[in-house]
């Protein structure tokens, strides 16, 4: 019994040292130290983000950073929501390669959504909503088949969505409302058939240039063809009449020059009495 306890505390023990304690990530390192260059914290909400807890942000399953969540040794999860954050999006947030959540939703950040994303294969999760991401929408963000959440709401983002975003057979829920999108929404998105998530009106509603199901068809800018061929007839006999009526006073006071001149002509030519 005794012999029992004290083999198991010696295995252990070895196991203590043999079993490498979490040891911290050059890529960790790299995206959490080019993320918190890239952006503005001026209400100071990130006060732990130092150097020191860059090179070792996890204690095995805890973080040392306020926002990060690990799991073995890696950054797993980052939420920074409702921190007031400025500043751009750094592109070697790819570095950080067992990122399977990507929150950084209700801020003020601006500059693009970086293509460098589709390196994080685990990602699942994708927040950026309620920020001032500008540009497109990187298709290649397709790669990271995982995803199930894509919520890019209330941005500033221009071109297409990418019809890529259709093959992500995990996609559950997909918001890019209130943006500057335009063109066709992919039917791949719009119109997914069999046990795929379907997409209604409000994952897009409020960008002005997108059209399609299940939105309306494509809106002629303001005008619709009618009224735009109602007002070019219609300019059109305006000006017509316009002209007419120009050439008729012309020729009508000509005449009367013409007539006064003659009256006057005759006048002249009056004998006088
Ligand atoms: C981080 O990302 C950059 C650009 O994607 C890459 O060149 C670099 O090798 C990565 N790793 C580290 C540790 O910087
Ligand atoms: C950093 O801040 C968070 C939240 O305030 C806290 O949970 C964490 O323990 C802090 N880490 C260090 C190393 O101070
Ligand atoms: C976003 O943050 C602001 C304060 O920064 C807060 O008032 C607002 O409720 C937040 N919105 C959401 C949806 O969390
Ligand atoms: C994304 O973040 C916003 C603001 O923090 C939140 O309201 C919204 O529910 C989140 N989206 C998803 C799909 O969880
Ligand atoms: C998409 O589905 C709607 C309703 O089921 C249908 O009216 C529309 O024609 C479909 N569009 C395409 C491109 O399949
Ligand atoms: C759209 O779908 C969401 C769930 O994905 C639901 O909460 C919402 O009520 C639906 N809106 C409309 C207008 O059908």
């Amino acid at each position: 019994m005794r012999f029992t306890k004290l083999k198991l505390i010696i295995s252990l023990l070895i196991c203590s040292i043999f079993l490498p304690p979490s040891s911290p990530d050059p890529n960790d390192e790299s995206c959490l130290t080019n993320l918190f260059n890239s952006i503005q914290d001026p209400d100071h909400n990130l006060q732990n983000w130092t150097k020191p807890t860059f090179q070792n942000p996890c204690s095995g399953f805890l973080s040392n950073l306020v926002g990060a969540t690990c799991n073995n040794g890696r950054i797993y999860k980052l939420s920074l929501i409702n921190l007031n954050l400025h500043g751009t999006i750094s592109p070697f947030i790819s570095n950080c390669t067992n990122l399977q959540s990507l929150d950084l939703s209700n801020n003020s950040l601006t500059g693009i959504i970086p293509p460098d994303l589709r390196l994080l294969v685990n990602l699942a999760v994708l927040n950026l909503s309620s920020n001032r991401l500008s540009g497109d929408i990187p298709p290649t963000v397709a790669n990271c088949i995982y995803l199930n959440v894509i919520d890019l709401h209330e941005n500033e983002l221009t071109g297409t969505i990418p019809f890529q975003f259709g093959s992500l057979m995990r996609l559950s829920v997909f918001d890019v409302s209130n943006n500057k999108l335009s063109g066709l929404i992919p039917a791949s998105l719009g119109n997914r058939t069999g046990n795929l998530n379907r997409f209604n009106v409000s994952s897009f509603y409020g960008n002005k240039g997108l059209y399609g199901y299940p939105l309306g068809p494509m809106k002629s800018k303001g005008l619709s063809v009618v009224v735009i061929v109602a007002i070019g007839l219609g300019s059109g006999l305006l000006s017509l009449v316009l002209s007419f009526t120009v050439v008729c006073v012309w020729l009508r006071v000509n005449d009367k020059k013409m007539a006064d001149e003659q009256e006057g002509k005759i006048t002249q030519m009056m004998p006088d009495y």
